[in-house]
């Protein structure tokens, strides 16, 4: 069983997603407690379409959280046009420390999956809050850049999108990192089909790809929703994706002391192993410049 705590458009929409791949029951946990039930409500009632004989139940009682496996925190304001995802960093702390109390209190031994943005910094401060070893807490942000990137890129060379297979990592934001040599299309680099021109443009595609939406439509939504289904199917199942996700680091690519998006192993135990890629110059100076505004980040408003 997992709890998605925030049942706004991004925790319903990842529900009904867990729902549609069958991976787990689920409590949708919203302060708003009539929303929740609403949307689980909404959601059995379509669950024999999609042949799902499992639970779905909307509350705002924490305490239904108990026995879960994954818990997953999306709660917190989105960004509304013109605001980066750092603005948000003041209001979402208080509200992701607060979670995190009734997630320790109610579901000691789960793993913490963190959406809330900034993700870096909110992932820091739930592991801080959360007092748990550092695999079992982690944040879903640069998945969703990943899949973005591969999107960009198949449409730039008119290919299967499954067979686009990329990284990004860095912050979950503007200093994003795209692994320009280790995307590829069914093992081929992207370096060998496209030209620095393309490649520039997919990686600003990439950046801007979040604002974009929000532009249009206000907010994203199937994008982070599909991902945290990706992301919890990983954990449940046990099946040790290779995937980049925030996590807080002791050493590793010469960091400690931080939450920033790398590639990791990540299955039952959450994080199993932090994977250290070699990183061509100018990669690892913007990666070095990504943790520099993390770290900003978490000294003003992160755990201290
Ligand atoms: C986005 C939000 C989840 O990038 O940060 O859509």
């Amino acid at each position: 069983m997992i709890s998605i705590v925030g049942a706004g458009k991004v925790g319903s929409a990842a529900a009904f997603n867990i729902l549609r791949f069958r991976i787990s029951d689920i409590v949708l946990i919203d302060v708003a407690g009539e929303l929740a039930e609403g949307e689980a409500l909404d959601m059995m009632q379509a669950a024999p379409a999609i042949e799902f004989d499992g639970k779905v139940r909307g509350t705002n009682d924490f305490s239904e959280m108990e026995g879960s496996e994954v818990t997953v925190i999306v709660a917190g304001a989105g960004r509304k046009l013109g605001m980066t995802r750092p603005d948000l960093a003041r209001t979402n702390r208080k509200i992701v420390e607060s979670i995190v109390k009734q997630v320790v209190k109610y579901a000691p031994e789960c793993k913490l999956m963190i959406v809330t943005n900034p993700v870096d910094a909110m992932t820091y401060v739930a592991y801080k809050e959360s007092g748990f070893e550092r695999n079992r807490v982690f944040g879903m942000g640069n998945i969703l850049d990943t899949i973005r990137f591969r999107s960009y890129i198949a449409a730039e060379l008119n290919v299967s999108r499954e067979d686009v297979r990329a990284l990004v990592m860095g912050e979950h934001g503007d200093s994003m990192v795209p692994l320009v040599d280790y995307a590829t299309v069914s093992g081929i680099p992207i370096k060998d089909l496209l030209e620095a021109e393309q490649i520039e443009k997919i990686v600003n595609l990439t950046k801007t790809s979040g604002s974009e939406v929000i532009k249009l439509k206000g907010a994203t939504t199937y994008a982070p929703a599909v991902e945290i289904a990706v992301a919890v199917d990983a954990v449940l199942r046990g099946r040790n994706r290779v995937m980049s996700v925030s996590t807080f680091l002791q050493g590793e690519y010469g960091l400690s002391d931080i939450s920033i998006g790398v590639p990791v192993v990540l299955g039952k135990n959450g994080v199993e192993r932090i994977l250290e890629l070699e990183l061509s110059p100018e990669a690892q100076r913007h990666f070095v410049e990504s943790a520099s505004i993390i770290k900003a980040m978490i000294d003003t408003y992160g755990y201290t």
